[in-house]
């Protein structure tokens, strides 16, 4: 026998039963969304590497070890996309959306790529909803789109969420804020963890995630980026946190949350889930003030988030088939029969379906109870449907032709 071959590593295939939980997170996205008066974008799944390489960031994980990179046969170096801000940024410029009435706002829902170690919630294949804010740099933008996803999640019932806050300033006074870190860690090496000490200047800002007690100890007094910030960019922070208590959103400020990509300015945030274990995170984002002229755009400040459909999905724990309204049960000399009703519910707007398959009427019955179907509907030889409400057995005879509004009534009442 040939071997069998299966989905590639850290990918998978949404079957039926995921499907109605997948569909609800996209359906009240958009629809939160649309409200808002976000228009949809759809961008390419692969890009130009160079647009990764300069929007994400070269001294991100993201860029240093997780893009599938490859090249076509034109010879050109191309990218499975690895996120979506960089190429809804390119398409903005590509567009000329500067000339539009500022800002623009977009969203997107899609597959996204990177080659990270699978573990439970994390994939090399994964579905994103995001938003972008392109052409303010209003606090109010920040405010909208945090609000945003905070409701997204309330209006899903998802519970335990927690929302980490900070901000990051401008990348001077980040780069002077990295320097004043290093030297504070320096003078006191002797008290922090060896892997603390091995990162010192990769990455010090590690240091405030550490377990090590002498580490967090040496942390408690180490200056916070937060109290950094120069006053426009205090202020921005102090008015984006005023319009969060104004709508009742609470957060935790977190002077230590780094986000892996290298575009943030300013806001930056994520929305964590008790539910999930490791990988905690169900969506963040932030201000990414320098990305569309690092891009060859004009300069525009922007905002936005990205969250994971399979971490929601995950979070609210959901694992139901797609319910049928009915399923048609029907002896040898009605199959014909069947099918047109089944069409004619169907057009309806009812979920119905009917066996395939020459089973029995037993075996139909069956199928009819495996469906999990609100309702059977038999049918026998030239006679009036039976229409039988599954949970209570009820039974009654129906005119085919009325079939559909009764049934519609039954179910909307
Ligand atoms: P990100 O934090 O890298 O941000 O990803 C956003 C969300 O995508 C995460 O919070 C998580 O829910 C989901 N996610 C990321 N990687 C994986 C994975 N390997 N498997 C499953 N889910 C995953 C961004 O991508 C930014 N573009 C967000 C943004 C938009 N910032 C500004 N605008």
């Amino acid at each position: 026998m040939a071997e069998k071959l299966k989905a590639p590593r850290g990918t998978f295939d949404a079957l039926p039963e995921s499907q109605p939980a997948r569909q609800r997170i996209e359906g009240q996205a958009r629809k939160m969304l649309e409200a808002s008066g976000y228009g949809r974008i759809e961008t390419p799944a692969f890009e130009d590497t160079e647009l990764f390489a300069r929007g994400v960031g070269g001294s991100t994980d993201i860029v240093q070890k997780q893009m599938f990179s490859f090249t076509d046969q034109g010879g050109r170096e191309l990218t499975l996309r690895p996120e979506g801000t960089a190429p809804v940024c390119r398409a903005y410029i590509e567009h000329g959306m500067h000339k539009l009435p500022q800002p623009v706002k977009l969203w997107y829902a899609g597959p996204y790529f990177r080659h990270e170690r699978p573990q439970a919630g994390r994939f090399r294949q994964f579905n994103q909803i995001g938003a972008e804010v392109m052409g303010s740099d209003s606090p109010l933008v920040d405010a909208e789109l945090i609000v945003l996803l905070h409701d997204l999640f309330t209006d899903l019932g998802i519970e335990g969420t927690r929302l980490r806050l900070g901000s990051l300033g401008t990348a001077e006074t980040r780069r002077a804020y990295l320097e004043e870190l290093t030297t504070y860690l320096r003078s006191r090496e002797s008290e922090l963890s060896k892997e603390v000490v091995a990162r010192l200047d990769s990455n010090p800002l590690r240091a405030f995630d550490s377990d090590d007690e002498g580490t967090q100890t040496v942390m408690a007094d180490a200056p916070k980026l937060m109290d950094r910030l120069d006053s426009a960019d205090a202020d921005h922070f102090a008015h984006v946190r005023s319009l969060l208590d104004e709508q009742g959103v609470s957060y935790d400020l977190d002077p230590t949350l780094v986000r892996g990509l290298d575009y943030y300015t300013r806001t930056v945030f994520e929305f964590e889930s008790s539910k999930l274990g490791a990988q905690a995170a169900l969506g963040g984002g932030g201000r990414y003030d320098g990305l569309m002229s690092q891009l060859g755009g004009p300069d525009t400040p922007a905002a936005g988030w990205g969250a994971g459909i399979e971490r929601i999905a995950l979070a609210l724990g959901e694992q139901e088939p797609p319910r049928l309204d009915a399923f048609i049960v029907a002896d040898d000399a009605a199959r014909d029969r069947a099918l047109a009703l089944a069409f004619d519910l169907r057009r309806h707007g009812l979920a119905a379906d009917l066996d395939l398959a020459e089973r029995s009427a037993k075996g139909q019955m069956k199928q009819a109870d495996r469906s999990g179907a609100r309702y059977a509907v038999f049918l026998e030889g030239e006679g009036e449907p039976q229409l039988r409400a599954m949970e209570s057995g009820e039974q009654r005879q129906v005119a085919a032709a009325e079939l559909a509004t009764h049934m519609r009534k039954a179910i909307n009442s």
